[in-house]
């Protein structure tokens, strides 16, 4: 079956997370992915949080499936030249090198743009234009730059980053749909563009809500449903919310049995208006139904926190599934609280393809994240991520050298 990018060919130029995060997808939906990284060590990660000595680390290998690997030192004369025939002949190149390295090797947009008028270079870089614009960033610093850190934790707290990856895996999903937003318009067009998907700027995408309470706060100096409120004090800028929602219907964390020796014993509880009387009948507080001071989720938002206590002391007598199936019976939105080890095991997640055993050459079995976006006519096929150079002979057979050609560049240490 074709899929969705087939002929689709993109020299990816990417290390680390959020580069490769693009690239991956972009290969899962069938783009030829052909990762350029520098002879002997290849991109960082390879090597990075090692579990294996001398294997390539779940790092690497979870971020790049179904790529191929060249190695080239594009900083030799003869490498250069070989990259530039890889620029003639893709479609798209993706690239996160600090600020200022693609045009120290000579790759300036407009050098790629007259090498391939068609050809989309796509960057991430830490910050847009601006003040920071020349440096450099990690995950960690877009979420704190971004917005995501000021408004993350308890109001007692100092800023918290979050587990999920919003600065990497988010700026690369940003990155991938620009490309392909590009890749369209080029079927009119006929001519490349730039993409640039600061990750600054992608994280404060994620963080929009909080955008929104800001000048919320700034007009009405309150924000009803942060735990903040009615009790508290409220600043010139959005705080943390603990575990409130970020929505218009109450939510928080609440414990559920066993939360005494597991750390994950929780479910996350949502008491939306239009289950209210389910809820009350759940955790048998039917006074609460008619009663003025909970009837209307105006008059509730006074009082969350005994809300939330009392739903608590129900969910603290049911494990966090025997409680997702009542509530689930009653339409009341709740979530367990996951534990990487329950999702590694979950048969769900394996079945849909979300979470795969893959084999490697090196490391053997390992599970990765599959691709998250589903299509019906175009199905992913997770594949092991390349060993360091392992395609370097067949794409530059593909670009046309010869035998006697690897041989040269080989011993000048181009490839
Ligand atoms: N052949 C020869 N040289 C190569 C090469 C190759 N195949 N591939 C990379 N290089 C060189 C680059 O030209 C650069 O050289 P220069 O410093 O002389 O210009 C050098 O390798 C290192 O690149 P750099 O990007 O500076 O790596 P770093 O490890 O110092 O920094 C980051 C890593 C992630 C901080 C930085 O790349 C960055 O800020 N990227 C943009 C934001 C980003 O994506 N961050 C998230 C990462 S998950």
């Amino acid at each position: 079956m074709s899929k969705a990018l087939s002929g689709v060919r993109i020299l990816d130029f990417t290390h680390v997370q959020s580069g490769p995060t693009c690239t991956q997808l972009l290969a899962w939906l069938g783009a030829d992915v052909i990762k350029v990284e520098r002879p002997g060590e290849g991109d960082a990660t390879r090597g990075q949080l090692r579990d294996i000595p001398g294997v390539d680390s779940l790092y690497f290998t979870m971020l790049n499936h179904n790529k191929r690997s060249v190695t080239l030192n594009t900083k030799k004369p003869k490498g250069k030249q070989v990259l530039e025939s890889l620029i003639k002949q893709c479609d798209v190149l993706v690239e996160n090198f600090a600020p200022g390295a693609m045009e120290r090797m000579g790759l300036s947009w407009e050098h790629i743009h007259k090498l391939n008028p068609k050809m989309i270079v796509a960057s991430v870089k830490g910050f847009g234009p601006g003040r920071y614009e020349d440096c450099k960033v990690y995950e960690n610093v877009a979420q704190c730059a971004g917005g995501a850190a000021s408004t993350t934790g308890f109001e007692d707290g100092p800023p918290v980053v979050s587990g999920a990856q919003i600065g990497d895996s988010g700026t690369g999903l940003h990155l991938a749909l620009g490309i392909l937003a590009a890749l369209y318009q080029r079927t009119h067009s006929g001519r490349g563009q730039k993409v640039l998907a600061p990750m600054q700027d992608a994280v404060l995408n994620l963080c929009r809500v909080k955008l929104r309470d800001q000048q919320r706060l700034e007009r009405t100096g309150s924000l009803h449903e942060y735990p903040q409120y009615p009790d508290g004090k409220f600043g010139e800028a959005v705080p943390r919310a603990g575990n409130a929602s970020g929505g218009g219907q109450p939510g928080w964390i609440l414990r559920c049995k066993g939360w005494e020796t597991d750390p994950n014993a929780y479910i996350y509880f949502i008491t939306q208006a239009a289950v209210w009387p389910a809820v009350c009948k759940v955790i048998g507080e039917e006074g609460w139904i008619t009663d003025e001071a909970y009837a209307t989720p105006q008059a509730r938002l006074l009082h969350l926190k005994p809300i939330f206590a009392r739903i608590e002391q129900w969910t603290m007598t049911k494990t966090k599934f025997e409680a997702m199936e009542i509530l689930n019976e009653f339409d009341i939105p709740c979530g367990p609280i996951l534990s990487m080890k329950e999702i590694a095991e979950d048969p769900w997640l394996r079945k849909s393809g979300t979470v795969v055993e893959v084999e490697h050459p090196t490391r053997g079995k390992h599970l990765t994240v599959g691709n998250p976006i589903k299509l019906s006519d175009s199905p992913t096929e997770v594949l092991r991520a390349p060993l360091l150079g392992e395609h370097t002979d067949e794409v530059l057979r593909e670009l046309g050298y010869s035998a006697e050609d690897l041989e040269l560049l080989r011993a000048e240490g181009a490839i």
